[in-house]
């Protein structure tokens, strides 16, 4: 990773310049950082597993015409990705209240809720990714109407298929962060899920104990940080044995674009 050329260093990743253009590499770091910066640590072999988990979402995803960003995984700790233009909006969804929702409703954690919430976040660090309504994503030229549409069909679809996926290996998926990009291919442009789908940005519960295996072990002092991963690895079939050989000879995850509506 010494000699490309590095375009962005963010709190868990890094970004390369790829081999092609349009192309970017992702560099899964160790680095874990929560409540906006203030508490950080490194914990070993964290950044293996998030790449690993991540790159089999959006494998998956892509496999039900969920268009991605993801091409291939290169080594344990990069993934090839097609460049996009990320829309500075983080997309939260809830299934069962945990976290910020909690703190800023007074509402207890571990409630289902009766229909899932959509909630958006302006990713702006220094103003502590404040929560914005669609109002404000239209009126500030964040992404369009017709984007933010395309935004929330996709994330549905997302939620409904991890809901399950997660379900049937016994976990609840309790809410989960996304990000989107647009992408260009001959002059027209697509809505791309990007970022990374892991630990890091999904609350993940045993299905049978409410056991936390997600960055929520690491906010709450919980322990077990990465063995927490690597059991969500292990339940998704994830073996530690599989080297960076078992999905670096296959084919690129094609992109699938939708059809224009
Ligand atoms: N395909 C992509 N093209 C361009 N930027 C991307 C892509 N996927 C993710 N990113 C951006 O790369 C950064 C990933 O690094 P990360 O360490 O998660 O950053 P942050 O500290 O900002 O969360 C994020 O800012 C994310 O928006
Ligand atoms: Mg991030």
């Amino acid at each position: 990773m010494s000699r490309r050329r590095r375009i962005y260093e963010g709190k868990a990743k890094v970004l390369f310049e790829g081999p092609e253009p349009g192309t970017l590499i992702q560099y899964f770091k160790d680095d874990t950082t929560a409540f906006n910066n203030q508490k950080k640590d490194v914990l070993s072999g964290k950044g293996v597993l998030n790449n690993r988990i991540s790159a089999y979402l959006m494998t998956k995803l892509a496999e039900i015409g969920v268009p991605t960003h993801f091409m291939r995984r290169l080594n344990m700790r990069e993934q090839l990705v097609r460049e996009v233009e990320i829309i500075p909006i983080e997309v939260v969804v809830r299934n069962i209240t945990a976290g910020s929702f909690c703190k800023r409703f007074g509402v207890p954690e571990g409630q289902v809720l009766e229909r899932s919430i959509i909630e958006y976040f302006y990713k702006k660090d220094e103003l502590g990714d404040p929560l914005v309504s669609e109002e404000h994503i239209t009126a500030f030229k964040w992404a369009t109407p017709h984007e933010l549409d395309e935004i929330v069909a996709l994330t549905i679809r997302v939620n409904d298929f991890l809901s399950g996926l997660f379900l049937g290996i016994g976990l609840k998926l309790v809410d989960f962060k996304l990000e989107f990009g647009r992408m260009w291919t001959n002059d027209e442009m697509h809505i791309v899920l990007a970022d990374e789908i892991s630990p890091d940005n999904c609350r993940l519960w045993d299905a049978q104990t409410n056991e936390k295996l997600d960055k929520d072990r690491f906010r709450q002092d919980l322990g077990r940080v990465v063995e927490a991963y690597q059991e969500v690895a292990r339940r998704l079939g994830l073996t530690p044995e599989d080297g960076p050989a078992d999905t670096a000879a296959t084919p690129l995850t094609p992109l699938v674009i939708p059809p224009a509506r």
